[in-house]
């Protein structure tokens, strides 16, 4: 058998409710509440796995455009079937992207929204906080980044508790797919993104947030010559 997250993408949703019940949906609907407002027309999600917060988006906000950067076919395509049941206005809202987040050039300024739920816990310190970066840049100036994943306590004995169950399911994860890590990578967040929300659950095994990109010197200097213009005319 070849590993890879196919070898997943049918059991998942099964899977993750046998190990956690429903404490990671809860997580990553937490990220819900960024996407409701007016101004948050273009999101992008990495690695949506078989779709549900992804879904969940689509009919959170009827203006969202959501792109996807999604590696493994299996899982593209419950994202689909799961978008085809809920009807072609839905699937007119989604476009598939890119496969490897990796190698994707990700375009400047491009989204209100970025979401990485229990993604970035597949890679490498390295290449996880190259991402970060690439998410920063993507992000339009107060676009919002939607982020879930596996945390581990600073307090023991929950420490010690979470990284066994983090141990096991990397070992796991090891067994059924091409995922290149076997521990958490160490994230160092962009100085632009500033946190506006954070929920912990599980006793802090999972972490949710939501950052906000700052704007930058450019866009003040943009949006005051705008202003000026604006008083001239
Ligand atoms: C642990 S699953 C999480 C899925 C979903 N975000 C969730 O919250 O359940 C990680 C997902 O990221 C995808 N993935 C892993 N590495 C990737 C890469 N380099 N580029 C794009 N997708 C990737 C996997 O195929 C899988 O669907």
């Amino acid at each position: 058998m070849k590993r890879s997250f196919d070898n997943l993408a049918k059991a998942y949703t099964f899977l993750e409710r046998l190990t956690f019940g429903h404490q990671l949906e809860r997580s990553r609907n937490h990220g819900l509440k960024a996407l409701g407002s007016d101004k948050c027309d273009r999101c992008l999600i990495l690695g949506p796995g078989d779709g549900r917060f992804l879904n969940l988006a689509l009919a959170k906000n009827p203006k969202l455009q959501i792109d996807s950067i999604e590696r493994s076919p299996k899982m593209q395509e419950q994202t689909s079937a799961r978008i085809q049941k809920l009807g072609k206005n839905y699937m007119n809202r989604y476009r598939h992207i890119a496969n490897d987040a990796r190698q994707y050039s990700f375009p400047d300024s491009e989204y209100d929204c970025v979401v990485a739920q229990y993604f970035l816990d597949c890679f490498k310190s390295t290449d996880a906080n190259a991402l970060l970066e690439k998410f920063a840049h993507t992000l339009k100036s107060n676009g919002k980044l939607i982020y879930a994943d596996f945390t581990i306590p600073p307090k023991v004995p929950a420490r010690w508790i979470a990284n066994g169950i983090v141990g096991l399911l990397y070992l796991c994860f090891r067994l059924a797919t091409d995922i290149e890590t076997h521990r958490l990578a160490t994230l160092v967040w962009p100085e632009s993104l500033k946190l506006i929300s954070r929920e912990t659950r599980l006793k802090g095994l999972v972490t949710s947030t939501i950052r906000r990109k700052s704007p930058t010197n450019a866009d003040h200097w943009a949006m005051s010559r705008s202003d000026f213009s604006a008083t001239e005319s």
